[in-house]
């Protein structure tokens, strides 16, 4: 029996020449663009029919199978029960959390329907990996379709206590199917304690002696932790180039010597963004000597608009935003710079390394690679100062950034106080610290590690 290929299921797809707008599509494609396979997940369309036909592409490394969503399984699936319960729970959100069955019902279809389409693409050999939340029941839908391959699950989000799972409609249902898999990945040791506990006091399972979780039925399965990176290397050469892009220098000319802060987020609840503008608010509240020296360059596309509280956010924030450049700027002097536009990453790398500051302060977020991007993008000779959540998965690794509570406005404030004012050996001795980790845990270790554990 020879190797076979690797297959990776995940709704969202990075098609070949897309701006992949996510921590999943910008890992998946750097994994897979190394190692060849098959990339199977909606085509980011809606159609009459739900998976009418599967477009095939290829780039000659990798393979794109995609399907369309009816208007229907879109609504019920993606934008009702993954991103109106899943994604507001995970994210510690329970008040959030929309509890309609049609949409719960609407996830189980999509998933079947993901099921009967993978069948035929799967190989004796393949090894299957599927990813986050939008999935989770999918490997349990091949298994009774009689798959016996080895398939994976990655989890991209974080994942709560049971204390609050159990908050999820039918929770047993849905997450005793994650025994269906081989392994489940998750980004922190935080999560994956989450998930023993679940399963030990809610499911009834048992820790058998070789780290295994054994369920009541009978079935087992492993719960590791695979801390997600990125192409590291890549993000730093894509950086040093900066200077030959024209929007670079652009920008960096716009700034007339000042320092720029800069975050970048999908327009997301969970990114603390609101929070984030109230602290920019508060240093230039408590340091008026900063006025006129410091510009902040917000980067948020918009995120899974057809829910509510997306459509909220942005609202709030367009609010925001005016009402601190109306009490602060001067004629020649915008505080904020907020852009509703996404970037490709040759571009984002290039801004991050202009900037002074990377400010990356999400409520909760499984890892957030746009903080380790910002890190790789720095100059060696002159980095900037990464300013960090405590509740990112990135936290766990990047000891060396001024780590901060996002709701805690003070603490913020302070934080970008001390990061514009830091030494240049400072900087040096933190980024180094922190680009030493990036290089050892990249991507490609992350999904070798991954897929080693899986093929067992
Ligand atoms: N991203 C991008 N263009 C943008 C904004 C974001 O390519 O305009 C990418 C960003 O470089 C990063 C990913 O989207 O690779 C966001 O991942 P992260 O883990 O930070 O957050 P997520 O969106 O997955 O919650
Ligand atoms: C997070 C999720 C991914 C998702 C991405 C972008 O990273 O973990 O599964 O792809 O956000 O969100 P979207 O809804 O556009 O796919």
């Amino acid at each position: 029996s020879g190797q076979g290929r690797l297959i990776v299921v995940s709704n969202r797809v990075a098609l070949p020449d897309q701006t992949a707008t996510g921590g999943l599509a910008s890992a998946m494609r750097a994994s897979l663009q190394e190692r060849g396979g098959v990339w199977f997940g909606w085509s980011g369309k809606v159609a009459r029919q739900t998976a009418s036909e599967v477009h095939k592409q290829s780039d000659g490394v990798v393979e794109y199978a995609t399907i369309d969503l009816s208007r229907t399984d879109h609504d019920d699936f993606y934008d009702g029960f993954a991103n109106r319960t899943l994604w507001p729970l995970l994210h510690y959100r329970p008040d959030l959390v929309d509890y309609d069955r049609k949409h719960l019902a609407g996830y189980l279809r999509v998933n079947n329907l993901f099921a009967e389409q993978l069948i035929s693409l799967i190989g004796p050999n393949d090894l299957v990996w599927i990813n986050d939340y939008h999935l989770i029941p999918l490997a349990a839908m091949l298994r009774e379709r009689g798959v016996r391959n080895r398939i994976g699950f990655f989890l991209h989000t974080p994942l709560p206590a049971a204390s609050l799972l159990i908050a999820l409609p039918r929770h047993r249902e849905l997450l005793e199917t994650l025994a269906s898999y081989d392994l489940v990945g998750l980004h922190t040791p935080r999560d994956q304690r989450a998930l023993e506990e679940y399963f030990l006091y809610e499911v009834g399972a048992s820790m058998r002696r070789d780290g295994r979780i054994r369920t009541p039925q009978g079935r087992t399965f492993r719960a590791e932790v695979f801390p997600i990176g990125i192409d590291t290397a890549q993000v730093a050469e894509s950086a040093s180039h900066a200077d030959e892009h024209e929007e670079i220098n652009d920008l960096k000319q716009s700034l007339e010597g000042r320092a720029l802060i800069i975050g970048v987020d999908r327009l997301d609840y969970s990114k603390g963004l609101p929070e984030r503008f109230h602290a920019y608010a508060r240093l230039l509240e408590r340091s008026p000597q900063l006025h006129r020296k410091v510009t902040f360059l917000q980067i948020a596309p918009p995120s899974r608009g057809g829910v509510p509280e997306y459509r909220q956010i942005r609202r709030e924030l367009e609010r925001m935003a005016g009402h601190i450049n109306g009490m602060y700027a001067a004629p020649d002097w915008v505080p904020i710079r907020y852009v509703n536009n996404s970037f490709p990453h040759s571009l984002l790398s290039g801004y991050y390394r202009i900037a002074r500051v990377g400010l990356v302060t999400p409520l909760r977020d499984g890892m957030n690679l746009v903080a380790k991007e910002y890190v790789a993008s720095q100059n060696p000779d002159d980095p900037g100062v990464l300013v960090l959540s405590r509740f990112a998965g990135a936290a766990q690794e990047l000891r060396d950034a001024l780590l901060v509570n996002p709701a805690d406005t003070e603490e913020v404030a302070e934080a970008l106080g001390i990061a514009l004012e830091m030494s240049l050996h400072e900087r040096r001795v933190r980024w180094r610290r922190m680009m030493d980790v990036l290089e050892k845990q990249d991507v490609t270790a992350w999904r070798n590690a991954f897929l080693r554990d899986l093929a067992g």
